[in-house]
């Protein structure tokens, strides 16, 4: 092997997508000790307004308790264990569908048929475990790791930068939901994301009909990702939009499996990659724009990207997954360049260093 070949990062190894066990590992090692997307704080409106998650093999309450306050707690009644509460909703108290336990939205056991004739039973030893929540420029986020470190302190440009691409952020209206079953891993949507290494081939009109490649580039910081690309002019665009408007495009990709992303335009859209199995994820992209009566432009947007784009690069993940069951393969080089230019794939190397150290002996 030659000293160039042998400096070759290489990708991980096709086991990494393909085992059943590793997929059950992430669930523990990655998914149950991380920020996970639940949802914009517009779902949660009113005190009593809840949804529930599935996330890491568990289901969690997130519901709103006031004004200043949600909360998040594991859906499982403290008294033989049922679900209690599922989708989503509006209930100021909530009664396990078993046998009545009835609970408030600061989780407490308010009720409990026949309590007062049990010895010993205390209301207050019963209250819903809660976990971690975080709200982030209007998007909240749980976490399941009790110890886990704030988003603040884990990505903080993700932080300042959502303030500034998308000030109000929290005041905007969901519109529209793109979504998918991929016939993929996970790991290789979310590289299939953070690379534009496939985008001149796979994605013709992104490419010249939206944004201007030669300025598109990644900037990768400790667990997060910044894309960001000028945008197509005047009579190139395959959309319209104003120009005072935003006109850059900017995404950020945050570990391990939630995106942020503002088109030209200005008009922004929040990706979450959730496995199902280990070749099985759902992939949600979120719209929120200003005002729910859409523009012509911004129903066009929404049309051209679901049918470009998410569409074709759905396509190409389906096939690399079966290149990753070959037993032809096991791993390849990642193709990065000293500039980390628009096709280098340095952002690649980056998510599976971090999917590396999270897994650490689980994967040899
Ligand atoms: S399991 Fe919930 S009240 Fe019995
Ligand atoms: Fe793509």
């Amino acid at each position: 092997m030659s000293k160039q070949q042998a400096a070759l990062i290489q990708s991980l190894a096709a086991q990494a997508y393909v085992d059943p066990e590793i997929y059950d590992t992430e669930q523990e090692l990655i998914f149950a000790s991380t920020w996970q997307y639940a949802c914009h704080v517009e779902k949660l409106a009113r005190p009593g307004d809840y949804v529930v998650c599935e996330l890491a093999k568990e289901s969690i309450i997130v519901i709103r308790e006031d004004h200043n306050r949600i909360n998040a707690f594991y859906n499982v009644c403290p008294h033989r264990a049922s679900r209690l509460l599922e989708a989503e909703g509006c209930k100021k108290r909530f009664a396990c569908p078993y046998h009545a336990w009835t609970f408030n939205t600061r989780g407490e056991l308010v009720s409990a048929p026949n309590a007062q004739n049990v010895p010993g039973f205390r209301s207050s030893n019963y209250t819903l475990r809660a976990c971690q929540l975080e709200i982030m420029h209007g998007l909240v986020f749980i976490n399941l790791d009790d110890d886990a470190r704030p988003l603040k302190d884990l990505a903080p440009e993700l932080l300042v930068d959502l303030g500034s691409y998308a000030p109000r952020l929290p005041e905007l209206t969901f519109v529209h939901r793109t979504e998918a079953l991929l016939d993929c891993n996970w790991k290789v949507a979310i590289e299939n994301y953070s690379e534009c290494y496939h985008c001149e081939l796979i994605h013709k009109e992104l490419t010249t009909g939206v944004l201007d490649m030669d300025s598109y580039r990644i900037r990768v910081f400790a667990q997060s990702q910044k894309h960001l690309s000028g945008s197509q002019s005047g009579e190139s665009r395959v959309y319209e939009f104003d120009d005072l408007d935003a006109t850059d495009f900017v995404a950020w990709w945050l570990w391990p499996n939630f995106a942020f992303q503002s088109y030209p335009g200005g008009r922004v859209h929040c990706w979450n990659w959730k496995p199902l199995d280990i070749n099985r994820t759902h992939l949600t992209v979120d719209w929120f724009f200003p005002s729910p009566k859409l523009a012509d432009w911004e129903r066009e947007l929404i049309r051209h990207h679901a049918s470009t784009t998410f569409s074709e690069d759905s396509a190409v993940m389906a096939q690399v997954q079966q290149g990753l069951a070959s037993r032809a393969y096991e791993s390849g080089p990642l193709m990065i360049d000293a500039e980390k230019s628009q096709y280098s794939e340095h952002a690649v190397a980056a998510i599976q260093q971090l999917w590396r150290d999270a897994m650490g002996d689980a994967y040899e």
